[in-house]
């Protein structure tokens, strides 16, 4: 859709929490730009100031009430310049805190959830002409991808897609299901077209995004005699790497009750789906992956470790895990810390356990100590974070396929990713949204450094 309007209004939105949120993000940006909003880099003087919230912890909740404090001081200055702001907060606080949001913070003016953005521009023109807040939390029948509009005609050189959303799975930690809410898979026929028009517009990676991405169970394109049926994510992802142009599909987060055969085959055969695969395991104990509702076992998710590293043996992992959970004593942690000497992860993410309101684990009795939680945490990370070095170092000397993605921080620098997810720089220009040779001279934070060994263009 070309924008009908001059691009004379601001729009400025923050993004917290994971990349659902960024597509999202992006998406609504794509509805307001036929209304005459340009994307601005800060909300100072901005038309609309959207807040893209995070609710999975306590502290993501946190940032968004004192964001809201800098923005008050803005919208009051564009107002003494009789200007005005529109200030929304959207995904996943919203969801959760509704009305509560205007009571604590009346500078805003509109609050939606993450099921309601396709009717943004209503609420805005709503907000803009009566003055009064605008709540939408609501869980529409109709899906809002049926109303949002095309594909804009940038797109970056890694691009997200949201092929599902929300959660059945109810892990007693987590807020995922009441503020994203049921599972609900995309038709493949419309991923499809929608990867189809991202790579149009220049993207060359896809990640296939979902809170329960291989949970992805959606209809399948119509055959000739017009019967459907479902495909799972191993399905998907053969039909996205017939698509010419697209060099690099990944796809996240997993769950490991959802790892199929199909999606073992895929990373079998599929040589554009990248050898990397973030699967939470969340903790090495069983009694506390119960008291988590997980529905696996530490040994289902080294036997399902096993089965994916013998289809693709260069696998990296990456995790998340919570240290800390009610009831978890200091031999349940050691077998998290175990859990992780065994198998190796490339990268991961861990957490304090963070108890959220209305979810079970919140209301157990046997909360753990917040010193512990940070004693266990640190150790779990120095732990994490040697691994990560080892796997780093264990490139220097290799020539990997990087696919650069953007300018680096110095001048005639470009950044890309390995496949295996490794941030790399190296002096080149030109060669955005390629798929080039690169040595890897050193590791340098958590990056890595290299040499552009030839022109372009292998594959990836
Ligand atoms: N759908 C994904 C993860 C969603 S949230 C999955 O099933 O694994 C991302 C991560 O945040 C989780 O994997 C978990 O490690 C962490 N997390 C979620 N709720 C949390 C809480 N209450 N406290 C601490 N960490 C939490
Ligand atoms: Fe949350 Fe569990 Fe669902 Fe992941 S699987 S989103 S951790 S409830
Ligand atoms: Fe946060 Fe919502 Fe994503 S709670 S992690 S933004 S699904």
């Amino acid at each position: 859709m070309q924008p009908v309007a001059a691009m004379t209004k601001r729009l400025f939105i923050k993004t917290y929490g994971c990349q659902m949120n960024v597509y999202d993000s992006a998406r609504m940006a794509e509805l307001m730009a036929p209304l005459g909003y340009a994307p601005a880099e800060t909300a100072n003087g901005a038309d609309l100031v959207i807040l893209n919230t995070c609710h999975i912890r306590e502290k993501a909740a946190e940032k968004v009430y004192s964001e809201l404090g800098t923005i008050r001081r803005l919208k009051r200055a564009k107002e003494r310049l009789g200007g005005r702001m529109v200030v929304a907060v959207a995904g996943c606080v919203a969801q959760a805190e509704g009305a509560e949001i205007i009571a604590r913070a009346p500078v805003v003016d509109i609050v939606f959830g993450p099921q309601a953005y396709h009717r943004l521009t209503e609420m805005v023109a709503r907000a803009t002409r009566a003055g009064g807040a605008v709540l939408d939390t609501s869980f529409p029948a109709e899906p809002k991808f049926d109303h949002l509009p095309q594909r804009a005609a940038d797109a970056p050189v890694s691009a997200l897609l949201t092929i599902q959303e929300g959660c059945d799975k109810f892990c007693t930690f987590c807020v995922v299901p009441y503020t994203r809410g049921a599972e609900f898979s995309r038709p493949a026929a419309e991923i499809v077209a929608e990867a189809a028009l991202l790579i149009a517009a220049g993207a060359r990676e896809i990640t296939l995004l979902g809170q329960n991405v291989n949970a992805y169970h959606g209809a399948a394109p119509p055959d000739k005699a017009g019967a459907g049926g479902e495909w799972g994510l191993g399905k998907l992802i053969g039909a996205l790497a017939d698509l010419p142009g697209l060099e690099r599909i990944r796809y996240t987060t997993s769950h490991p009750c959802d790892v199929d055969d199909d999606l073992i085959a895929a990373h079998k055969n599929i040589g554009a789906l990248m050898p990397f695969l973030h699967l939470p395991v969340q903790s090495g104990s069983d009694r506390m992956l119960a008291a988590m509702n997980r529905r696996h076992t530490a040994d289902d998710y080294r036997r399902t470790v096993v089965r994916l590293r013998h289809a693709r043996p260069d696998l990296a992992l990456s995790s998340d895990f919570i240290v800390g959970f009610p009831g978890e004593t200091e031999t349940e942690f050691r077998k998290t810390v175990d859990l992780v000497e065994e198998i190796g992860f490339a990268q991961a993410f861990s957490f304090k356990y963070s108890p959220r309101p209305g979810t079970p684990a919140a209301a157990a009795g046997d909360q753990v100590p917040e010193v512990i939680k940070s004693e266990r945490l640190a150790e779990l990370q120095a732990l994490l974070r040697r691994q990560q070095r080892d796997f780093n170092e264990a490139s220097v000397g290799r020539v990997l396929p990087v696919l650069f993605e953007r300018p680096g921080r110095h001048p005639g620098q470009l950044v890309g990713r390995s496949p295996y997810l490794q941030s790399i720089h190296a002096a080149a220009d030109d060669m955005i949204g390629s798929v080039v040779p690169v040595r890897i001279g050193a590791v340098e934070g958590s990056s890595l450094a290299g040499t552009v060994v030839a022109d372009r263009g292998i594959p990836a």
